[in-house]
């Protein structure tokens, strides 16, 4: 994985078989429609704004807006409409829109004749983050989400932060909580480079939004190359993602954007760290705090509880946690961090711990200062023999 800047774009390779780049900077809009061929067919996001992102092909599919359009009878519609237009398959199909069209551009491509080329035009922070590199794609089915999808790479992201500008607050700040997952990943130098930067991510500068993009597709590409098929190191991109999923399962999937779960989930996952003894920096915890504060982010369980109005009962996360994909025999396997850009990968922590980390600080205050008066009772109480 190399980065190269060139003119004000920056390169980032991705080394998989086959390896592709990731292009990031004002003017990738321009250099992806250079890229664009006529025989090549667009697959438009419909909720991102007319002028965003704009590619003018002789084929344009426009998609259903975000999550929608993950089901079968999108990708169904698809799948017909790259057939009427008869292409070979030197077709390729740039994908533009957020992570849910790229998931589900991903899948149309690798099906469509086998597998034709796709090029991501990711247009949502989480989707530059994250989402445009690795080559997961997927749909849902009634039963859960991502259920079926396969890995396949794109063969070219495009990512250009004027996109960011129309994204309403909630999304944006959903990018920034999976950047903020990213920077306890990649260690001392990504989180001190996010807490320089926080302010003026907040307020969308372009060179702060693409230097924070660059940064967590380094460290993506990186970990990717090392495990396309997440049988090991890759599982650390998980960090924070059982108590996330268990989040949006409890207060219903669409409920809150994922990322905002994710922030939630990184004070739990340091929380559960500190306490079952996996974590080595103390201080962590309280530094992810305030740099999820100045993120405009939850910096914890109580404070999304208090963003969405949703109580989040810790038993119904614990319930939700056993069913997680990640889970052996019903029990969920948490990422924990060790300190910043270290990481135990498959930690089974006690379920009584799982439950008091989600309880409301109030409750914990409480069961607090139970304990201590009962250990005062023991110490003041006269010793009987036994
Ligand atoms: N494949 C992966 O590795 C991976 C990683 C993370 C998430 N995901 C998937 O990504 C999806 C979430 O992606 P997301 O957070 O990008 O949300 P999203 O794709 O659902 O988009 C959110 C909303 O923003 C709108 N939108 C997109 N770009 C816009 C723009 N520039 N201006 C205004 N509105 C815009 C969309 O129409 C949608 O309504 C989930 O389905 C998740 O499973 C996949
Ligand atoms: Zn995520």
């Amino acid at each position: 994985m190399t980065r190269r800047v060139r003119a004000k774009l920056l390169r980032i390779r991705v080394a998989v078989e086959p390896a592709y780049d990731v292009c990031i900077g004002v003017g990738a809009l321009e250099r992806a429609a250079r890229e664009l061929r006529p025989t090549d067919v667009v697959l438009r996001d419909s909720g991102v704004p007319a002028g965003v992102a704009e590619l003018h092909a002789t084929t344009t599919i426009a998609l259903a807006p975000g999550e929608e359009a993950k089901d079968w009878a999108s990708l169904a519609s698809v799948l017909a409409a790259l057939a009427d237009e008869a292409r070979d398959r030197s077709t390729r199909l740039f994908v533009v829109g957020g992570g849910a069209a790229l998931d589900l551009g991903g899948l149309a491509a690798a099906l469509y004749l086998r597998g034709v080329d796709a090029v991501y035009c990711p247009t949502t922070l989480l989707a530059m983050v994250d989402a445009s590199v690795g080559g997961k794609t997927a749909i849902n089915l009634e039963q859960g989400k991502n259920l079926v999808g396969v890995i396949r790479q794109p063969s070219a992201v495009y990512a250009d932060p004027r996109w960011i500008a129309s994204l309403p607050e909630a999304e944006f700040r959903s990018g920034l909580g999976e950047a903020l997952k990213s920077a306890l990943i990649g260690g001392e130098r990504f989180l001190a480079q996010l807490e320089r930067d926080a302010a003026r991510l907040v307020a969308r500068d372009e060179a702060a939004l693409v230097e924070l993009v660059a940064r967590c597709v380094e460290l993506k590409a990186r970990i990717v190359a090392r495990d396309p098929h997440e049988r090991g190191p890759r599982r650390a991109l998980n960090l924070g993602h059982t108590f996330a999923h268990a989040i949006e399962h409890v207060a219903g999937y669409g409920a809150l954007p994922h990322g905002i779960a994710v922030a939630a989930g990184l004070a739990l996952a340091l929380e559960l760290a500190a306490r079952s003894g996996v974590l080595a920096d103390a201080a962590l915890p309280a530094r992810v705090r305030a740099l999820a504060s100045a993120l405009s982010l939850p910096a914890s369980l109580d404070e999304l509880r208090a963003e969405f109005g949703h109580p989040l009962a810790p038993r119904e996360l614990a319930t939700a946690m056993r069913s997680d994909k990640k889970s052996v025999r019903a029990e969920p396997r948490f990422v924990l961090p060790v300190r910043a850009g270290k990481l135990e990968l498959r930690v089974a922590a006690a379920p009584e711990l799982v439950l008091a980390v989600c309880a409301p600080a109030a409750k914990q205050g409480r069961a607090r200062r139970a304990r201590a008066r009962r250990a005062r009772r023991m110490r003041s109480s006269p010793k009987t023999g036994s």
